[in-house]
C-alpha cells in the first residue's frame, strides 16, 4: 500500500511538474506569438510609409498629424517668398489643403513628405500630371531653414523624379523658380534640369518684380 501510494504522489508531483512547465511553454509561446504579430505589423506600417528612400531623405505620404508643419512653413515669409505664397494661411485652410491634396483625383498629383534627420522636414511633388502628354510639373519646398543646403533637396528631387520616369512613365518634367532663388537653381541644374527659357519680370515679390526661371527635364536626359 505504501509502495503504492508512493508512487502516486511522484506521479502527481511529475504531473504538477509538466502542467507548470506546459503552462511556462504556452505563456512562451504566447509571447513569441504577440511579439511576431507586433513586429508583422509595424513592418506593415513602415511598408505603407516608406514609400521612397535612399541614404538622406525618405519620402512617405502625407498624414493628417502634418499639418502643423505645414501651417509653420506656409507662414513663414523666409519661406514663402520662394513659392508664390503671400497670404496668411490658417489652421482650416491647411486641413482643407491636406484633405483636398490627398482625396484629389491621385493620378493628377503625386505628393510625398520629406523626412530626414528623424524628422519631417518638407515636401515634394508631381503636379498636373497629363497622361496622353507623359508630363507634369515638379514641386519642392524644404520648409525646415536649418535643413537647407544639406543636401537633402537634391536627394528628395532625383527620388520623385526617378519615381516620375520610371513609375508613372512620365515622358518630361518641367519646373521653375525665382531668379533670386540660387538654391533652388543650383539644385534643378545639379539633379539635370536644362534652364529653357525665363519668362521676364513674371513675378513681384518683396516689393519687386522678378523673372522666372523655367526648367525641364526629358527621360532620356535622367541619370540618376
Ligand atoms: C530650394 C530648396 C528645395 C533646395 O534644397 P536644399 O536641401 O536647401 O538644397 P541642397 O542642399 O540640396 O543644395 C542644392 C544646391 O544649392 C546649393 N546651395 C546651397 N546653399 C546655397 C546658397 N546659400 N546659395 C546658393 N546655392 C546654395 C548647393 O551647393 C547645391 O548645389 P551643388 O550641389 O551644385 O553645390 C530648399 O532650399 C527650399 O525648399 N527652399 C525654400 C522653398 C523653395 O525655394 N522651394 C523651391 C521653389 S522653386
Amino acid at each position: 500500500m505504501d509502495y503504492i501510494r508512493s508512487n502516486f504522489k511522484k506521479l502527481t508531483k511529475k504531473k504538477r511538474i509538466n502542467k507548470k512547465a506546459g503552462q511556462k511553454v504556452r505563456f512562451f509561446v504566447y509571447l513569441l506569438f504577440k511579439k511576431k504579430n507586433c513586429i508583422i505589423k509595424k513592418l506593415k506600417r513602415k511598408e505603407v510609409f516608406q514609400m521612397l528612400r535612399e541614404e538622406k531623405v525618405l519620402l512617405r505620404p502625407i498624414k493628417k498629424s502634418d499639418k502643423d508643419f505645414f501651417l509653420k512653413w506656409m507662414n513663414d515669409p523666409e519661406v514663402t517668398q520662394y513659392i508664390r505664397i503671400y497670404l496668411p494661411i490658417n489652421e482650416m485652410l491647411e486641413e482643407k489643403w491636406i484633405e483636398n491634396i490627398s482625396l484629389r483625383d491621385v493620378e493628377k498629383t503625386v505628393l510625398f513628405v520629406i523626412e530626414a534627420e528623424d524628422k519631417v522636414i518638407g515636401n515634394c511633388s508631381l503636379n498636373n500630371i497629363n497622361k496622353k502628354d507623359q508630363v507634369a510639373v515638379f514641386g519642392i519646398i524644404i520648409g525646415e531653414k536649418d535643413c537647407w543646403g544639406k543636401g537633402y533637396g537634391v536627394s528628395a528631387t532625383k527620388l520623385i523624379i526617378d519615381y516620375g520616369f520610371n513609375q508613372l512613365n512620365l515622358r518630361r518634367i518641367s519646373s521653375s523658380a525665382i531668379s533670386f532663388n540660387e538654391r533652388s537653381i543650383a539644385l534643378h541644374k545639379k539633379t539635370g534640369f536644362k534652364e529653357e527659357g525665363r519668362l521676364r519680370k513674371n513675378i513681384f515679390v518683396n516689393g519687386s518684380f522678378y523673372d522666372e526661371v523655367l526648367f525641364g527635364l526629358l527621360r532620356e536626359e535622367w541619370k540618376r
